[in-house]
């Protein structure tokens, strides 16, 4: 789809975009083109009771005076609560409104009188939510269900008093959209095709934006002794990856943030197999992953003037004559020892010597990790927030009002020196499980016994990776979760 934008000039064929506040208020040009047509947006508002509330759309056809045009009206709901925010899902909601009515072109008028996102700000806005809206994992439709079939809508155009403006704000807005989707295709990959090494070279694409994209495979990683990595990946015909992504935008003397990913692109359990109703779901194992490589993409797209370092751990989780057993003890990189009870719990096998590497190698400020970690996530927070644990309240902080800022729900969970004490075991430093309750809390005290000391921070996404349901954003899968948070955070924290 592309997307221009451009001074008003009312045009007087196709499909044409209003925006109609609460009370059904229409906008300076609306009254242009109710004028022209002798009131047929008035009639028409009133004949369908249109409130102008959120998520209400209406069409009219070909009104006398207009006859070449579709004008469809957009309810917006309260002038006062849209800002920035609110403008993304009413571009979503055009997008969605627009496909119902068809056309391949739309020109939209961003207009709404006492709106607290104005001028370029709302046309921006409304522009970045219908293109984030419009992602459609149609790779794998062929015939009549197939892409071209998809995607009817190619032209929007948007249509504000500033459109320079606008442009320069989407020019920044669209690099992030592009990490994002690029985080859905990744997730959405079915298993046959995303290996560790399909992945690793998804990462290599990110070199023609000025990444710096290093590949290790299991031969240096057993040299650096990364054998909780390595474990995991043993059963799998398929050899481990770990890739290494760097951004030096920030010159010299900025500070190093750095993204750590879980890339478990199948799970099947290993040994300690999953049952086998839902075991699809785990092709989303690599969501961690997805989120720092889509992630760093969004950065590099927009050049960002920071330094940042993404890390994906990249392994297939499979049951096999040579796979992990239960019982087995593994010497990770940080030289702590592991006794492995279930193989199913190889995410944090994954990141422990991911968050060994990161931190010993490039002394970072932060290191935040990102996995789908554990089904007690989705008990506790259900599928709607992230679960944000952190060693440093700050980070935590930080970390929440960059979400706020970008619409993505996170919610902090705690940490407990009593949590800590439930992975204890008599055989190794620790075991990779703890009892029943609070699963994802032990798993995120496992981690932090890998950050050390870094300011370090963990988001259990298992539950917000992938969405069943529609989303104001998006449409139901892979959700591309935390990629607009980590790019809000870089920009907050480590620019200017
Ligand atoms: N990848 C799963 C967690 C998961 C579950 C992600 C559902 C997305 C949807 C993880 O590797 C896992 O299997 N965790 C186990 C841990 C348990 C064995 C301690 C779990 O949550 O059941
Ligand atoms: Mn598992
Ligand atoms: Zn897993």
């Amino acid at each position: 789809m592309k997307i221009s934008f451009a001074e008003p000039k009312l045009p007087t064929s196709g499909l044409l975009v209003f925006l109609v506040g609460a009370d059904a208020r229409l906008g300076a040009s609306a009254k242009v083109v109710d004028k022209a047509t002798k009131g047929a947006l008035t009639r028409a508002l009133k004949a369908a009771s249109f409130a102008g509330k959120k998520g209400e759309s209406l069409s009219v056809l070909a009104p006398q005076g207009r006859e070449k045009a579709t004008i469809l009206l957009i309810g917006a709901g309260n002038a006062k609560d849209v800002d920035a925010l609110r403008a993304q899902e009413i571009g979503a909601q055009i997008y969605k409104a627009i496909g119902a009515v068809s056309g391949s072109a739309a020109t939209i008028i961003a207009e709404m009188t006492g709106a607290k996102a104005r001028g370029g700000e709302l046309a921006a806005s409304i522009a970045i939510g219908a293109r984030l809206r419009s992602y459609k994992y149609d790779k794998y439709l062929t015939g009549s269900k197939g892409r071209s079939a998809s995607s009817k809508l190619s032209r929007l155009q948007i249509m504000v008093k500033g459109a320079t403006d606008a442009r320069r704000r989407y020019a920044v807005l669209a690099p992030v959209a592009d990490g994002v989707d690029m985080a859905r295709d990744l997730v959405s990959e079915p298993s046959n095709v995303k290996s560790p090494k399909w992945m690793a070279a998804q990462c290599r694409k990110l070199t023609k934006l000025g990444v710096k994209v290093e590949v290790l495979g299991e031969a240096q990683m057993r040299k650096l002794g990364m054998n909780a990595l390595l474990a995991v990946g043993q059963g799998s015909v398929r050899e481990s990856q770990l890739v290494v992504m760097r951004w030096n935008g920030g010159g010299k003397d900025a500070k190093t943030v750095s993204f750590i990913g879980k890339g478990v692109t199948f799970d099947t359990g290993g040994i300690s197999i999953k049952p086998a109703g839902g075991m699809e779901d785990m092709i989303w194992d690599m969501g961690g992953a997805g989120t720092v490589i889509g992630a760093m993409r969004a950065i590099a797209g927009r050049k960002a003037k920071a330094n940042v370092i993404g890390v994906v751990g990249l392994v297939e989780n499979m049951p096999d004559g040579n796979a992990q057993r239960p019982g087995d003890i593994v010497t990770s990189m940080s030289g702590q020892t592991i006794e492995v009870i279930n193989t199913d719990a190889e995410g944090r096998l994954v990141l422990a010597d991911a968050l060994w590497y990161t931190q010993k190698r490039f002394k970072p400020d932060v290191m935040i990790d990102f996995a789908t970690l554990t089904g007690a996530i989705m008990v506790a927070l259900g599928r709607e927030y992230g679960g944000l644990y952190a060693n440093d309240d700050g980070l935590a902080e930080r970390i929440v009002s960059s979400s706020k800022e970008v619409g993505e729900k996170v919610w902090r969970m705690p940490l407990d020196d009593a949590f800590d004490r439930q992975i204890n075991t008599p055989r190794a430093d620790m075991k990779n499980v703890g009892p029943r309750w609070g699963g994802s809390i032990t798993a995120a005290q496992f981690l932090q016994r890998y950050a050390n000391d870094v300011p370090w921070a963990h988001m259990d996404i298992a539950g917000v990776a992938w969405s069943d349901k529609e989303q104001p954003l998006m449409a139901r899968g892979a959700t591309g979760f935390a990629v607009r948070t980590l790019d809000q955070f870089v920009r907050d924290h480590y620019e200017k």
